[in-house]
């Protein structure tokens, strides 16, 4: 058990968090015009240099200041510590809107305690929107010099709902993710692909989508945007039972999230 793991802890985790997520932000804003890319898992599954060079740059801010936490990210960060915390990061959440000029991409940083995700940080540079969740604290969403706190409200009937979701880069994934969607958008109000699964999971706390899944996330796409999402009143699990995690996950609030589950069950959204 980690010494001291109380309010001060926390305090501590989400300032350091947020200082290095905006620190990364501003690297990736400046983007270079030409960007060599990389594929990893398929021909889709992409990774820039700018990814990496933020995973470097979160790696000594994070450790820098705290040499003695652990660390898993994405582009191959990986560290046994011995403090009790470990952070959990995607340097650059939305690698293919990020190629694209599109704006909706995020470097997502959370904190565990104990095994426990405790605090997530979820920063938007090129909308100028950061969402920070503490356990236990609750959730706001930071633009300029405001400062909103975020509760999910009242949700609508699922036929009302817009969902959002995201898909795998292997073919066999996505034709299954495609036979899902086609069943689900004619009994929902429509369907969004945000292309970063921590803001889609920060949506769902803001109210901007009513609901989202996924199956296939790592970690580092659900830690942070876990965190936001639960401490804002979502529910974040995974079908029949299970936690959220790469089986599925599901977040929407909690008169919402039963119905959704019973379609995705139905509908096998946890398989291949
Ligand atoms: C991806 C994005 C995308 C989701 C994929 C993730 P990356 O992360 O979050 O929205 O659908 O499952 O892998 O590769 O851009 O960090
Ligand atoms: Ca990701
Ligand atoms: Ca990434």
């Amino acid at each position: 058990m980690i010494q001291g793991a109380g309010d001060g802890l926390l305090d501590e985790l989400s300032a350091l968090a947020l200082e290095a997520a905006r620190a990364a932000g501003e690297l990736l804003l400046a983007r270079p015009d030409h960007l060599p890319v990389d594929t990893k898992s398929s021909p889709t599954d992409v990774v820039t240099a700018m990814d990496r060079r933020s995973e470097e740059l979160l790696v000594s801010r994070l450790l820098g200041a705290r040499p003695d936490d652990g660390l898993l990210g994405e582009e191959g960060g990986q560290r046994l510590g011995t403090s009790g915390v470990r952070w959990v990061v995607d340097p650059l959440d939305g690698t293919v809107n990020y190629l694209y000029g599109h704006p909706v991409w995020a470097v997502s940083v959370a904190a565990e305690v104990d095994g426990q995700p405790a605090v997530g940080v979820v920063h938007c540079p090129a909308v100028a929107e950061t969402y920070v969740g503490v356990r236990g604290r609750g959730a706001w969403r930071l633009a300029g010099d405001g400062r909103r706190a975020l509760q999910v409200g009242r949700p609508p009937e699922l036929a009302a709902a817009l969902v959002g979701t995201g898909f795998g880069y292997t073919e066999q994934r996505r034709q299954s993710q495609g036979r899902v969607i086609g069943a689900v958008l004619p009994r929902v109000r429509d369907v969004r692909r945000v292309g970063a699964a921590s803001v889609d999971l920060c949506w769902v706390a803001d109210g901007r989508l009513d609901a989202y899944w996924e199956k296939g996330l790592k970690p580092w796409d659900l830690a942070a945007g876990q965190v936001v999402a639960t401490a804002a009143g979502a529910q974040v699990m995974g079908l029949r039972g299970m936690p959220a995690g790469e089986e599925l996950v599901l977040a929407a609030a909690p008169g919402l999230a039963g119905p959704l589950h019973d379609l995705l069950c139905d509908l096998g959204a946890d398989e291949d």
